[in-house]
């Protein structure tokens, strides 16, 4: 089985791709209707008719990529030909010019300075939290208790956030920051799905207040918690520590403020993806019985009565397994897009620059060429040589230098807390089909309401 890393497949093949016309449109708003409408069916739509897709977004040309090969290409080339697009006003109010948003010299000097602090060998002495708050939950949890799914995802991936990035172990500090990013992250979700994205920058908006406010909030509190731990040991099991004693090559470490923008950058880049991942895992558990039991039985086999801890993840490979089904069917980052820089090609083919050019976790992990019996929730494709799966046919991290930095994280995050609560407690969902909506992140819509059954 081959599954997606880092490294790019560029120009493994030597005949240009062809470019196919995506559909006609409408004149001057293109094809923008029908996206706007349902991307996802749209980007399904576009990946049908071939590799790589030429339509148009109101008046700019756009090219849709649907294959692995050109897709690992354009990931590979991120920075040198292919620009990442402006977030928007909120995402940058919140983030300042944390790593997600920085580019060219000052991007890779930040992901320089933030890559130790998440490589995997760190993850490890993070595991520890998640793995305690997972446990906490699992021992609040009823016999019959009725929980609404999204609330309680998010509320524990917070708290793990929360601890694990800036070590804070009181309740007054972990909430105040994390309701301020509740609002924060509520607002930028709102603000690129709504009208705000269409306007100015500096056009005031009551959304864009209210960011402001949340984010006045957070770096009062990130303030005072870099204080504390710039007066106290920076040896600590926290991220925050982590960062604080990070130097580049010239021996200059992050300042204050850019200490605020990468935590916070973390925490907006994890909480949000991670905890919808986790209702769709739960959404795809109560439907599937079959699969479910089996990750009962490993956890019965591999647990025992204990509790999981990262020592078990190695062994966990269908709760693995499930966790990178999930994000293959319900990828919540489910969208890449950039504009082509000047020496842009792909496939062969030398894209104009200006181009924008998108690609679609959501359209590539449902190819029926890449995935047998594509909508199925089969686990087992991915345990070993079950699958032949091409390289970036399953990319929900992204991938080149760009890739995401919390993958280690996420998933021993996810596996860890499924693990914990599966193994004392059935969780049902209700309804049984969710619909996804497709905003920053690909969320359930809707109230996602829970039965909570004791297992022993
Ligand atoms: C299931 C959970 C997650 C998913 C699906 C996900 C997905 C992604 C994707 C697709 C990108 C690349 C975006 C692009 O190319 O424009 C990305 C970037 C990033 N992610 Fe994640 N992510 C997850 C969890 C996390 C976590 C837990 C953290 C932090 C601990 C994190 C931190 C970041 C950062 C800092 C970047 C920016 C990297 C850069 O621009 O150099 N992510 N993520």
């Amino acid at each position: 089985m081959t599954t997606t890393g880092t490294t790019a497949n560029a120009g493994a093949s030597t005949a240009p791709r062809r470019v196919v016309a995506g559909p006609r449109g409408w004149p001057f708003l293109g094809s923008l209707p029908r996206f706007g409408k349902d991307p996802l069916s749209f980007f399904e739509q576009l990946r049908n008719r071939g590799d790589l897709v030429h339509w148009r977004f109101g008046r700019t040309t756009s090219l849709f990529v649907a294959d692995p090969e050109c897709i690992g290409e354009l990931l590979a080339h991120t920075e040198h030909t292919f620009d990442q697009p402006d977030l928007g006003v909120a995402f940058r109010t919140l983030l300042g010019n944390g790593v997600v948003v920085a580019k060219g010299k000052d991007w890779r000097r930040k992901r320089s300075l933030v890559q130790p602090s998440v490589r995997p060998s760190q993850v490890r002495s993070y595991a520890a939290t998640m793995a305690a708050c997972a446990v906490a939950l699992a021992d609040s949890w009823t016999e019959g208790q009725r929980i609404d799914v999204k609330r309680e995802m998010s509320a524990l991936t917070q708290r793990i956030a929360v601890r694990t990035i800036f070590g804070v172990d009181t309740a007054a500090d972990a909430d105040a920051i994390g309701r301020a990013m509740e609002v924060a992250q509520h607002e930028i979700g709102a603000e690129f799905s709504g009208i705000g994205a269409l306007l100015p920058d500096w056009v005031p908006t009551p959304g864009r207040a209210r960011i402001k406010k949340a984010t006045a909030v957070i770096d009062a509190e990130v303030g005072r918690i870099v204080a504390r731990h710039r007066a106290g040991d920076t040896d600590r099991p926290d991220l925050l520590s982590r960062l604080l004693a990070a130097q580049d090559e010239s021996g200059t470490r992050l300042t204050d403020r850019e200490i605020r923008d990468e935590t916070v950058t973390l925490y907006i880049g994890g909480h949000e993806t991670t905890s919808s991942t986790l209702v769709w895992a739960w959404h795809l558990l109560s439907a599937n019985p079959r699969v479910r039991e089996a990750l009962t039985d490993e956890l019965d086999r591999v647990l025992g009565d204990r509790t999981p801890g990262f020592d078990d993840y190695a062994q966990l490979t269908y709760t693995q397994a499930v966790v990178k089904e999930t994000l293959r069917l319900y990828p919540t980052i489910w969208l890449l897009t950039g504009v082509a820089k000047q020496g842009a090609s792909l496939g062969g083919r030398t894209i104009p620059p200006g181009t924008r050019i998108w690609t679609s976790q959501w359209a590539t992990h449902r190819d029926p060429r890449w995935f047998r019996d594509p909508h199925e929730f089969r686990p087992e494709r991915w345990m070993d040589g079950a699958e032949e799966i091409p390289e970036y046919a399953w990319f929900p991290f992204g991938g080149g230098p760009r890739a995401c930095l919390g993958t280690r994280f996420a998933l021993v995050e996810s596996a860890l807390i499924l693990a914990a609560l599966s193994h004392h407690h059935t969780l049902t969902v209700h309804p049984r089909t969710l619909t996804p909506l497709p905003g920053l992140t690909l969320q359930a819509a809707g109230e996602v309401e829970g039965t909570v059954r004791r297992r022993k």
